[in-house]
């Protein structure tokens, strides 16, 4: 039996950090664990240019442990108006790595988001030809679309029409949470990757309402039919470098979350290398572990994998985690996976600054 694996230090190919008291409090979270972090642009108002981008990359690098190695990875959130020579600068300076597509409307803070596709076809050209990579939420926001069929109908309407016009787009399809998801990303080729959440392994949909409503389940793309948790299970586990690891943490104050209209979104950051090492052990695979987590996305990104090393020991007890964590802005509950991991994440000595 497995009790000790060491693998490259993670990296998280899809996080929310948010800004002020609330990053400050729920950065730590990540920079205990992952390397680097893809940093989503939905803020309020959004990361939309260059000058965007530079400012929130200097308060998040502020917000980092002294005693802490990350690199913020940002992003830009593309609208309708998105300037394709401003987003190339951003892109040849180093400072950014994709360009993050919402449809308006289809999440926290997606109001800035795409309506009309044929107007930023010009950005989509621009990206394919210098090889900066989409991250799309892929889901449609119309109303007669049944909820758990969003991500299934945005494949069909907007993700398959886009790709075959813009072939050479590298497109990273975020925070899959259907077989759909998973049998395109498979068969995409080169220019085609899938994030995974961690939460999505483990609930589904009947986690979030049968036996009481639980908010803190409450995330968007929402969590589907139990066949569709474990295709993506499958996937995690299979090793293709299609798949790796997007967390999709994205905290959100209890206030915010325990009310009659409550937002989207889980927090997973502090204790997802420990969840991860519980499933992919269940799936018999621990040893693929390591491509999901630290090579997979490197991969994708061109960036090489962390130097740094992260042991995960399997202990005795269960590994404790807080049930909050507390922020100048609010508590934000950690994710409850409904069950208890023995796997405790610690980071070489060498991965700190001192
Ligand atoms: C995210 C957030 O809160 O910013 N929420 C979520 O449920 N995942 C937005 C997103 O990634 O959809
Ligand atoms: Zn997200």
């Amino acid at each position: 039996m497995t009790t000790q694996l060491t693998i490259r230090r993670p990296d998280d190919w899809h996080l929310h950090l948010r800004d002020g008291e609330m990053l400050k409090g729920i950065l730590p979270s990540t920079s205990a664990h992952f390397g680097r972090a893809i940093i989503m642009p939905n803020l309020v108002p959004p990361v939309v240019t260059k000058a965007d981008a530079e400012a929130y990359h200097d308060r998040i690098r502020a917000a980092i442990p002294a005693d802490h190695t990350f690199e913020p990875l940002m992003t830009l959130y593309l609208t309708e108006d998105t300037n394709p020579d401003d987003l190339q600068a951003a892109a040849d300076s180093g400072l950014i790595k994709a360009v993050k597509l919402y449809p308006a409307g289809a999440t926290t803070n997606s109001q800035s988001g795409v309506r009309n596709f044929s107007k930023i076809a010009p950005v989509l050209e621009r990206m394919a030809e210098i090889g900066l990579p989409l991250c799309v939420h892929g889901e449609v926001t119309d109303s007669d679309v049944d909820i758990f069929d969003r991500e299934a109908v945005f494949i069909d309407r907007v993700l398959e029409p886009l790709r075959n016009h813009h072939k050479d787009l590298r497109v990273i399809m975020e925070h899959i949470t259907t077989k759909d998801g998973v049998d395109y990303a498979k068969q995409g080729g080169e220019n085609l990757a899938a994030t995974i959440t961690t939460h999505h392994l483990i609930i589904n949909r009947n986690d979030i309402l049968a036996g009481g409503i639980k908010p803190h389940f409450y995330c968007l793309p929402v969590a589907k039919r139990e066949e569709h948790r474990l295709a993506l299970r499958a996937a995690a586990v299979s090793g293709s470098d299609r798949f790796f690891l997007g967390t999709d943490s994205a905290p959100h104050n209890d206030d915010n979350k325990l009310c009659a209209c409550g937002c989207a979104g889980i927090f997973t950051a502090i204790n997802t290398m420990s969840c991860l090492a519980h499933v992919f052990e269940e799936e018999a695979a621990l040893d693929k572990l390591e491509a999901f987590t630290s090579l997979n996305g490197p991969k994708f990104y061109n960036l090489p994998a962390n130097s740094e090393r992260m042991t995960l020991i399997k202990r005795d007890k269960p590994t404790i985690f807080p049930k909050q964590i507390i922020t100048g802005a609010g508590n934000v509950t950690v994710f409850d996976p409904g069950f208890k991991s023995h796997w405790d994440a610690t980071l070489t000595a060498d991965c700190r600054n001192n």
